[in-house]
């Protein structure tokens, strides 16, 4: 499957702050994705790492300068801005912030950025007293306000000693923001809700029930909705992973609080999307203290937790109601059984047990069951792109089709 930075021409700003070093990696992930990198660094940032090391892997001339050695008769900046799909500048000082700010073309990249028309994104990285400063923040404001689109830095300790806001963000994190740009708005003033990771059913205060379920699936589902401009809840299960952007979470812990926070949140979506490796059977007896080692055998006595999708499937009216399931055998027949008994619109069926997809994994392979009895064999792709395709068959197949009332949704 193609990622949508396929064939995107991207060009990555470098200045010269000490995660200079990220931006290497950056580009090797944007080539990675399949776009094509040029690379422009301010002299300051070639303090931090020389241009030979982007030269060489971008496959570019690096642009370093207007004049002197390093002009050589072509319009660099004027050209570059028009093949431009999007721009990056990562990390972006202080300076450049400034500079940007107040539309100062003095050297190739702040030059370059006054003839681009293509998304601007702009990854600041700074000491956590510079980036609170009152003149910096200023400026940012007056970017996000020319339509800059900021990616906030990471929490942290920096590489100054401090501890506080102005790392680069990983640059995964920075891919994932560019290839937001990319994606079609077709969720626009839509509500999603999705459902992630493992629940946890507590036998007492030191133990529990639970599954490997990560929260990768339900997190990728989440990212792609906002991605695409819906307002998204993403109701979670305890897991390790970081809150999408522009994605509200809540947190919970047992399958009886995730279906409270579902059900009270419900009505509100347009979409709602059950990721969710929710426990079925939950301890009926919650010991108050540690069982202590004495007996050879202990028996817990269980019983059935609230079937969430079922109950959102009865009650359903004008939503869009996306299953998952998670089989080790006969997916079809399973996954079929659960369309039909929990009212859904798709369920997306995976086995697992299998490292390479499945629970954990940063991959998987789904098949999509329809209402309409047709069955869609994926192959193997990763999370993120999986994400993606659900969302363009509920366009395509649920909503723009007549097995959904039309505009309802
Ligand atoms: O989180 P990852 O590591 O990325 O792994 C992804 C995944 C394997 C968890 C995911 O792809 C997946 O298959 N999720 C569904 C897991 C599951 O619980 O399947 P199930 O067949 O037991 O349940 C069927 C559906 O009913 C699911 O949408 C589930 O959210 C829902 N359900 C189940 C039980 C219950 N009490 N309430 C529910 O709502």
């Amino acid at each position: 499957m193609k990622s949508v930075l396929a064939g995107k021409h991207i060009v990555l700003g470098v200045c010269g702050g000490i995660a200079a070093y990220k931006s290497i990696e950056l580009l090797r992930l944007f080539q990675k994705a399949g776009a094509d990198v040029k690379v422009i660094m301010t002299a300051n940032a070639e303090n931090f790492v020389g241009p030979m090391t982007f030269e060489a892997i971008s496959g570019h001339p690096v642009f370093l300068g207007m004049y002197g050695s390093h002009a050589d008769g072509e319009m660099r900046h004027i050209a570059w801005a028009e093949s431009a799909d999007a721009v990056v500048i990562a990390p972006a000082t202080a300076n450049i912030i400034g500079k940007l700010a107040c539309g100062i073309a003095d050297d190739a990249l702040t030059t370059f950025m006054l003839a681009v028309t293509a998304p601007k994104i702009l990854c600041p990285s700074m000491n956590t007293h510079m980036y609170e400063n009152r003149a910096v923040q200023r400026n940012i404001d007056t970017l996000e306000g020319d339509g800059f689109i900021l990616v906030e830095p990471g929490q942290g300790e920096l590489a100054c000693g401090a501890v506080g806001a102005g790392r680069l963000p990983e640059p995964a994190f920075i891919l994932n923001r560019v290839a937001d740009c990319f994606y079609p708005k077709d969720l626009k003033g839509k509500k999603v809700m999705v459902t992630a990771g493992p629940t946890r059913e507590p036998i007492d205060p030191v133990r529990f029930v639970s599954n490997p379920s990560s929260g990768k699936m339900g997190y990728a589902i989440a990212r792609a909705a906002a991605a695409r401009g819906a307002k998204v809840l993403l109701i979670s299960g305890p897991t390790a992973l970081n809150c999408p952007f522009g994605v509200s979470r809540i947190d919970v812990t047992t399958a009886g609080e995730m279906a409270d926070v579902v059900f009270e949140h419900a009505e509100n979506a347009d979409i709602i999307i059950k990721v969710a490796a929710v426990s079925d059977y939950t301890p009926s007896e919650k010991f108050a203290h540690k069982i202590k080692k004495g007996q050879d055998m202990i028996n817990v006595p269980m019983e059935k937790t609230v079937d969430i999708l079922a109950e959102l499937g009865r009650r359903k009216t004008r939503q869009v109601l996306v299953g998952f399931a998670a089989e080790t055998r006969e997916l079809e027949t399973y996954a079929t059984a659960k369309l039909k008994q929990k009212n859904l619109d798709m369920i997306a069926g995976n086995l697992v047990g299998d490292a390479s997809s499945g629970f954990n994994s940063d991959n998987n392979k789904i098949k999509l069951f329809y209402r309409d009895g047709s069955i869609e064999d994926l192959p193997v792709m990763d999370k993120d792109t999986a994400a993606h395709l659900i969302f363009d068959r509920i366009r395509d197949r649920i909503i723009h089709s007549n097995t959904h009332p039309k505009g309802e949704v």
